[in-house]
């Protein structure tokens, strides 16, 4: 792992051995900012961003051999490397016990110091990452498609990538937001470090900030160790806050001082830390509507819509269906499936509610169900027998079913349009809203989504 752009705290209280490794690392393009005192280095710590500490061991203020677990509990993402004269065993093996990551003694040659900067620095990426999968798992390889609209959206996000706005994902459910907010952390210059995401509808109030800013040992009945938070885990690299418009007022607020002051503070702490990611913001309600309504916060909306990005429904770029299926249907081993000539029209011509997430899902089940013969039109019993967006037949008997697809119809033929489907659908907008999201909770008259029942695989 190359040095460059690293930020190192030295810790050392002999001017002359500060200034040589400060030379020396910044020829090499690190940035390294001296402490004399542990004390120093504590102010140090509480305000600014650092990569690797090196560490004398007899300071004037005491000796950093007991530092060491303190600076571990509150930082343990930053590697230590001890640089000391003492150089006898029992000191070094107290430092490494104590959470030091490699223990060089004085003099040092500088080319060991930097191989040891780059390992100390390569294994902390590691253990970030592993952390974040501890906590969260989605990986996915993209495929957006040829449409005009996704090549247009595409070329947009990567400006928005190549600085460090913050940019708000909006769209309907399945549209591949979450997958778009980590292809643009790939297409960043933080795609070295960690991409974080958390999903802020599954918690709320104090286990949502714990979530995101840790928390002290005993700040609350359950907080029994220090935690650090995801802005922590998510230093230099992205942060991705999923489903924002779920967030509850008392955390935007402090989300919103957070990131007009680039610092926070873990729940039960008084120390003031610093985290420097990039946020992305995702949502599938339509935050203006929250705004006006008294649910999300108009400052904090502003804040975050520096880059406001529209994911397009899948009805909305049905050109995009044969290469998004392709793709899925290679991603499962089945590259090459041949498809019945129907097949493709049908899968364009259906409005998708459930867009890329419901094709893919689709796509899944009817490989199954072909058993490694063609894809036929009987393979896709939720699309079966309908025959396009305007004038689609309603393939139940259900009366909550009829009506959903009805509403689902005449969405597809006003692009989406809620405003456009409910003037013609004779209801209000409201009740139209409302009647949306009772169906992507898959709640209503009790009978769930039939098509979707049809088959279980
Ligand atoms: N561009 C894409 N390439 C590959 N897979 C995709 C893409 N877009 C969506 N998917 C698939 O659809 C699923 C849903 O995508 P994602 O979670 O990103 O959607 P979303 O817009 O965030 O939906 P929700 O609002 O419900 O969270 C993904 O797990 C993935 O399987
Ligand atoms: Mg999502």
């Amino acid at each position: 792992m190359p040095l460059k752009n690293r930020s190192l705290l030295i810790v050392e209280d002999d001017e002359a051995a500060a200034f040589g490794y400060t030379e020396y690392l910044s020829q090499l393009g690190c940035s390294a900012i001296t402490a004399h005192t542990l004390k120093d280095a504590n102010r140090l710590l509480e305000t600014a961003v650092f990569d690797a500490l090196l560490l004398d061991l007899r300071l004037p203020d005491g000796n950093a051999l007991h530092w060491i677990p303190e600076q571990k509990n509150s930082f343990p993402q930053i590697p230590i490397i001890v640089i000391s004269g003492i150089s006898d065993i029992p000191t070094a093996v107290q430092a490494m016990k104590n959470g030091a990551e490699n223990f060089l003694t004085k003099p040092v040659e500088m080319d060991e110091l930097t191989s040891v900067l780059e390992k100390c620095l390569e294994l902390s990426l590691l253990r970030k990452k592993t952390t974040i999968q501890q906590r969260l798992s989605r990986v996915e390889t993209p495929c957006f498609g040829v449409s005009e609209k996704i090549t247009q959206l595409l070329e947009f996000v990567q400006l928005a990538a190549a600085n460090d706005s913050v940019i708000l994902l909006q769209g309907e459910t399945g549209t591949g937001k979450g997958v778009l907010a980590r292809w643009i952390h790939e297409k960043s210059r933080r795609a070295p470090e960690a991409f974080v995401e958390l999903n802020c509808s599954g918690l709320k109030g104090e286990l949502l900030k714990s979530e995101l800013y840790g928390h002290a040992k005993g700040a609350f009945t359950s907080a029994i160790r220090e935690r650090e938070g995801l802005m922590e885990v998510a230093d230099r690299g992205t942060l991705f806050l999923d489903e924002i418009g779920d967030m509850d007022s008392e955390v935007q607020a402090q989300l919103l001082k957070t990131i007009e002051e680039k610092s926070f503070r873990r729940i039960g702490e008084n120390r003031v830390r610093k985290s420097d990611f990039r946020l992305i913001c995702a949502t599938n309600r339509d935050l203006l509507e929250e705004v006006t309504a008294g649910r999300f916060r108009s400052d904090l909306y502003y804040r975050i819509c520096v880059f406001p990005v529209t994911v397009p429904p899948l009805r909305e770029r049905i050109d995009d269906i044969p290469v998004l299926a392709a793709h899925f249907l290679a991603a499962g081993s089945y590259a090459g499936q041949p498809f019945d000539r129907e097949v493709l029209q049908a899968l364009q011509n259906y409005p998708w509610p459930g867009n890329v997430r419901e094709l893919k899902n689709m796509l899944e089940r009817a490989t199954l169900l072909a058993q490694g013969g063609n894809l036929a039109i009987s393979h896709f019993p939720g699309i079966n027998g309908r025959c396009g967006t305007t004038g689609s037949r309603v393939t139940t008997d259900n009366l909550y079913e009829m009506e959903k697809q009805h509403i689902y119809s005449v969405l597809g033929k006003y692009n989406g349009d809620k405003k456009m489907a409910s003037e013609a659908l004779g209801m209000s907008f409201s009740n139209l809203y409302r009647r949306l999201l009772q169906y992507k909770k898959g709640s209503g008259a009790g009978t769930g989504d039939q098509s979707r029942k049809t088959v279980t695989v």
